[in-house]
């Protein structure tokens, strides 16, 4: 009752053997060059510290509305030597309490290899309202003379690395706590800032 397999369907099990040993190797050759590309880019992390800040035309009325300006200087670094770096779409704001209380755009720019650019923001506090408890600790941070408020930078980006372009990437940056003196009088301590890429 023996039933022999016909020749068609051996020569049909190595070609599907000869096609899985053609697959394997190329998966194992994407991943070395995959690898290889990684060890010649070496791709370092971004670094972002805020340089100055002040606090300028504050005024918090007795209904807890927020006029005010903020203003910080970003450090931004890029220490590749390999990639550099397109921003194309940066928004920045201002939280206290969790809350966003002032709010800006950065034009579009790019980064080069190696390359540091200070980000200038101004951020506009305009009719802000806050939160009873927000705004009854801002008005004691006021009498003290500092505050510590979080920054958030959110960014489109795309990495280049010689003529490659990458997909769009969303960074978010955070610096917090950022300590700001009301009086300009008083220097700025540099904040470091966390980076989720
Ligand atoms: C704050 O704004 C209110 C209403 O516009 C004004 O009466 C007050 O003088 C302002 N205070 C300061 C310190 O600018
Ligand atoms: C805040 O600024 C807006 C627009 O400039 C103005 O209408 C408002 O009176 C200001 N409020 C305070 C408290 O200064
Ligand atoms: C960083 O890049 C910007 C834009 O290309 C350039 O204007 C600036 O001089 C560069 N800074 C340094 C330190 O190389």
């Amino acid at each position: 009752m023996a039933n022999p397999q016909p020749p068609r369907s051996l020569t049909q099990a190595m070609l599907v053997r000869t096609i899985a040993i053609v697959l394997l190797a190329l998966i194992i050759l994407v991943g070395l060059s995959v690898l290889i590309i990684w060890l010649a880019v070496r791709p370092k992390r971004l670094v972002y510290t805020v340089e100055e800040g002040s606090i300028h035309g504050f005024n918090l009325t007795q209904n807890n509305h927020l006029n005010a300006t903020f203003n910080f200087v970003i450090r931004a670094y890029n220490p590749n030597t390999k990639i550099s770096i397109y921003y194309d779409k940066v928004e920045a704001y201002v939280f206290y309490y969790d809350e966003t209380v002032a709010f800006t755009t950065v034009d579009p720019f790019f980064q080069p290899r190696r390359n540091v650019t200070h980000l200038g923001l101004n951020l506009m506090a305009r009719d802000a309202a806050l939160e009873g408890a927000a705004a009854k600790d801002l008005r004691l941070k006021k009498s003290s003379g500092e505050v510590e408020l979080d920054i958030r930078v959110k960014a489109k980006i795309r990495f280049k690395v010689g003529v490659w372009k990458s997909r769009h990437r969303t960074l978010r940056i955070l610096c917090s706590p950022t300590m700001v003196h009301f009086s300009s009088s008083k220097g700025f301590k540099r904040t470091y800032c966390d980076v989720d890429l």
